[in-house]
């Protein structure tokens, strides 16, 4: 019995990865020259040192790589991708417009962004338009019609007193109507198929999805393993996180920043 429920509780834990943004790689951990190439964070192969190195901010021209290196760049809507130095010297008043310049910025003093350790509490919100869909460092917040609590699933935000289903994480099924979480495979085209919100804490909340060419015959969007994916996808499907640690054929998909650590401690000590 007790065995089962370890089965289940690993087989859960190994389902769905929960990507971890605060441990996006660093150009220098792309050891191999294609996937340095290839990987979102804007990364460039050196030939003669035959090492991984970092495009300059002002030359990431689309705000997708820029983005995706929040630890040395910033995207301001007007001028560009700039070197980012402290979250203090972004103009922002709301948590989305800090988040779409770098996303280890969240929070906002209502005209500078701040670090993620400005991040409210959900329970310290005292208004619906202030709770609802504001990200706490721990989680998504929700108003519940008389506080602001953390949400922890879809059915949760559509059981509420003033149903939504307003997240990017969850749909609306409108036979059932019902509010579920969406699942890599639903999406359909190869562009939007890239990475789904979750419940998580804040840039540990994204499950990865990529794009499977030998999907049975046909190709779809499938949720990120590191086992299924391929050299090709490894970096991005993981939104940065993991890399390809050989050459292509005899290569794994493997966290840049090891974490699986804990959880062989688990299996091994259950087993
Ligand atoms: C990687 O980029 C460098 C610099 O642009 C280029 O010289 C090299 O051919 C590229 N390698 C691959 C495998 O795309
Ligand atoms: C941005 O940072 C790079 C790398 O640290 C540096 O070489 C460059 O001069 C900086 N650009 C500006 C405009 O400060
Ligand atoms: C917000 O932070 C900026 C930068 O630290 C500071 O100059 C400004 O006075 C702060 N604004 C408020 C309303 O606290
Ligand atoms: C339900 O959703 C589908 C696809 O989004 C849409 O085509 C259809 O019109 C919707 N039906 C109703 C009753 O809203
Ligand atoms: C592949 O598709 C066929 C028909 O659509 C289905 O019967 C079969 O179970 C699928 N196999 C896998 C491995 O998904």
């Amino acid at each position: 019995m007790i065995k089962n429920l370890a089965i289940v509780m690993c087989i859960t834990m190994v389902n769905s990865i929960t990507l971890n943004l605060n441990e996006i790689c660093y150009c220098s951990q792309l050891i191999q020259e294609w996937d340095c190439n290839d990987s979102l964070q804007g990364c460039i192969w050196d030939s003669k040192s035959q090492v991984c190195q970092e495009i300059p901010c002002s030359e990431l021209s689309l705000p997708k790589f820029c983005q995706m290196q929040p630890q040395r760049c910033y995207w301001n809507q007007n001028i560009g991708c700039l070197n980012f130095t402290d979250c203090s010297s972004l103009k922002g008043s709301s948590q989305s417009s800090c988040i779409e310049q770098n996303i280890y910025c969240p929070a906002s003093n209502g005209t500078n962004c701040q670090s993620i350790n400005y991040l409210q509490t959900c329970s310290s919100i005292t208004t619906p338009d202030n709770c609802n869909n504001y990200f706490s460092a721990t989680g998504l917040c929700m108003w519940n019609g008389k506080n602001c609590i953390q949400a922890t699933s879809c059915q949760q935000l559509w059981s509420n007193s003033t149903p939504s289903c307003d997240f990017r994480g969850c749909y609306l099924n409108n036979e059932t109507q019902q509010c579920l979480p969406k699942i890599c495979s639903q999406i359909q085209s190869e562009l939007q198929c890239y990475g789904i919100l979750t419940f998580g804490p804040y840039l540990n909340n994204v499950i990865g999805c990529f794009w499977n060419y030998q999907l049975n015959g046909s190709s779809g969007c499938q949720e990120f393993s590191p086992q299924l994916v391929m050299y090709a996808n490894c970096d991005d499907s993981s939104l940065g996180t993991y890399h390809w640690n050989s050459n292509k054929e005899q290569g794994q998909c493997v966290p840049c920043f090891q974490k699986l650590l804990f959880l062989s401690i688990v299996i091994t000590i259950l087993f």
